[in-house]
C-alpha cells in the first residue's frame, strides 16, 4: 500500500482542502503518513499570497524528499499561478494541480506510479465537480468547515486570489444543508462556513415554485437555516468583504443565539486614498460607520480584521490613517502584514513601491497599537463566564486550551479530558494572546 503525506501552507480554505485530498486519497487505498520519511507520496499544498513562495516551496522540497519518495505533487494557488513553469522552476515535481482540481488526484498519483505518464498538469476550472466527487468524511470532529463559496470578484488589486481561486461560485443551498445535516448527525457540533468570500454566497434555492424564477439564497437566509438544524451548538462564517454586511446579516446575527457574535470584517487600510488604490470599494468613514452600525443592531458583536501596511504610494499621512482607524475600530483580534507584490496583480507594477524598511518600521508600529487593542479586550472579559469548545491540550500538565464566541484562545486546567466539551469558563485574568480561566 503506498503512503502520503501532506504538507499545508496558507489559510484555512488550503486546510480544508487538505482534509479533502486527505479523505479522497484514503478512500482510493493511500495510507497517510504522519511523517515523509516513510512516504511515498509528497503532496504540498501551497499558498501565494504573500512571500517568497516558490522559492520557500523549493527548500522544503529540497527538505523533505527522501529516498523513498516516488512522487510530488504540488497543489493549491502556486500550482495555479505558476502553470507549466513550475516544472522548470522545479524539476523534480510530477503532478502539478490547481485548487479546483483536486479530485482528480487520486487517479493522477495512479497514471504516475503505473509509469503511463511522467508528469501531469492541472490547471482547470471543475468549480462543481471537486464538491460532488468527494466522498464523505469518515472521521467527523466535533468541530467542522464547510466550503460554501470559493473564489472572489473584488479583484482587490493587491490580491492573487481571483487568479488563482478563480471568479466567485456558490454551492448550491442544497448540497450544504445535506453536508452540515452529515456532519451534525456524525457528532459535529460546531460548524464553520467556509470561502473567500462568504458574505457574497447566492446558491441556487433547494426548491423552485413553477413558474417562477429561479430563486438564490444569499448568506442571511442560509444562516438562518443552517442554524436551525438539530444538533448545531454553535456556528462561524469566515471570511468576509466589508462590502456585503448589509443590515440583514447585522439582524440575523442579532437574532440567532447559535450564530456567534463575531465577525471578521477586514479593513486593510485606513486612509481614503490607499483604500482606492486598492479597489476595497469604501472609505474609512464609511467602514466606521457599518461597525458602528452594526455594535447597535447587535451590542454584543466583536469584530476582527486584516491590515496591509506598505501599500505602493503609503504617505506617513496614510499610515497615521491606518492607525487612527485601528484604534477607533477596536478589534479583539487582527492580523497585519507588510505589502507583498504578487506577479500579475495590478499593484505590482503601482509606482512608488515602499522599501522593506518602511513597511517593517510600519508594521511594528501597527502591531503594537492592535495587540493593546487586544489586550484591552481580553482585559475587559476577567470576572465573566464564557462559553468555550476546548479543542486542544496546552504545552503544560493538564492545561486544556478551547475557543470563545470571540474565537479567543481559552486556557484552563483540569484533570478531567475536556476535548470537545462545551464549558462555561470564568475567566480570571487575561494576556496579550490569550485569557486564564477556570470552570465554572
Ligand atoms: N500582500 C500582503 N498581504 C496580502 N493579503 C492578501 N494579498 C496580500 C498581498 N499581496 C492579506 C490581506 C487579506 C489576507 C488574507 O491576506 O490582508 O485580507
Ligand atoms: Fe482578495 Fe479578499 Fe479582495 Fe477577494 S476580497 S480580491 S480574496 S482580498
Amino acid at each position: 500500500m503506498n503512503t502520503f503525506y501532506i504538507k499545508t501552507y496558507g489559510c484555512m480554505m488550503n486546510v480544508y482542502d487538505s482534509n479533502k485530498i486527505e479523505d479522497l486519497l484514503t478512500n482510493s487505498g493511500y495510507l497517510k503518513s504522519s511523517n515523509t520519511q516513510d512516504a511515498d507520496i509528497l503532496i504540498f499544498y501551497t499558498c501565494n499570497v504573500r512571500e517568497k513562495a516558490v522559492h520557500k516551496l523549493l527548500s522544503d522540497i529540497g527538505r523533505l524528499k527522501t529516498q523513498n519518495t516516488k512522487i510530488i505533487a504540488v497543489g493549491g494557488c502556486i500550482a495555479q499561478s505558476e502553470g507549466r513553469q513550475l516544472f522548470s522552476k522545479i524539476p523534480v515535481v510530477n503532478i502539478s494541480f490547481g485548487p479546483q482540481t483536486y479530485h482528480r488526484l487520486p487517479q493522477y498519483i495512479e497514471e504516475v506510479l503505473s509509469g503511463k505518464r511522467k508528469r501531469i498538469i492541472d490547471g482547470t476550472f471543475y468549480k462543481m465537480d471537486k464538491f460532488t466527487e468527494c466522498p464523505k468524511k469518515i472521521n467527523v470532529n466535533f468541530s467542522e468547515h464547510v466550503a460554501i463559496q470559493e473564489g472572489c470578484d473584488n479583484y482587490c488589486t493587491y490580491c492573487i486570489v481571483p487568479y488563482t481561486r478563480g471568479r466567485e461560485y456558490s454551492r448550491p443551498v442544497k448540497d450544504i444543508l445535506d453536508e452540515v445535516k452529515y456532519l451534525l448527525d456524525n457528532g459535529a457540533e460546531e460548524i464553520v462556513l467556509w470561502g473567500q468570500n462568504v458574505n457574497s454566497y447566492h446558491g441556487d434555492a433547494p426548491y423552485i415554485t413553477i413558474g417562477q424564477p429561479k430563486a438564490t439564497w444569499r448568506i442571511e437566509r442560509l444562516l438562518q437555516e443552517v442554524a436551525l438544524l438539530p444538533g448545531l451548538r454553535r456556528l462561524r462564517y469566515s471570511t468576509s468583504h466589508p462590502k456585503d454586511f448589509t443590515l440583514e446579516l447585522m439582524k440575523v446575527h442579532a437574532e440567532t443565539p447559535v450564530l456567534v457574535p463575531f465577525t471578521h470584517i477586514p479593513v486593510q487600510s485606513g486612509s481614503d486614498k490607499i483604500l482606492k488604490q486598492m479597489n476595497r470599494g469604501y472609505t474609512a468613514t464609511e467602514y466606521l460607520a457599518k461597525l458602528e452600525k452594526f455594535r447597535e443592531i447587535c451590542p454584543n458583536i466583536q469584530f476582527s480584521s486584516d491590515f496591509i501596511v506598505g501599500f505602493p504610494g503609503e504617505t506617513d499621512e496614510d499610515f497615521r490613517d491606518t492607525i487612527r482607524l485601528a484604534k477607533r475600530a477596536k478589534y479583539t483580534i487582527s492580523f497585519s502584514f507588510k505589502y507583498s507584490p504578487r506577479s500579475g496583480t495590478p499593484a505590482a507594477k503601482f509606482p512608488n513601491q515602499i522599501s522593506e524598511i518602511v513597511k517593517e518600521q510600519r508594521l511594528a508600529v501597527l502591531q503594537k497599537v492592535l495587540i493593546e487593542e487586544q489586550k484591552k479586550f481580553n482585559m475587559s472579559l476577567v470576572g465573566k463566564i464564557q462559553e468555550v469548545l476546548f479543542h486542544k491540550v496546552g504545552k503544560h500538565a493538564n492545561q486544556y486550551i478551547g475557543k470563545n464566541v470571540y474565537n479567543q484562545s481559552v486556557v484552563i486546567k483540569s484533570k478531567e479530558n475536556m476535548i470537545g466539551e462545551f464549558k462555561n469558563v470564568l475567566i480570571k485574568s487575561a494576556e496579550e494572546n490569550c485569557v486564564i480561566g477556570e470552570i465554572a
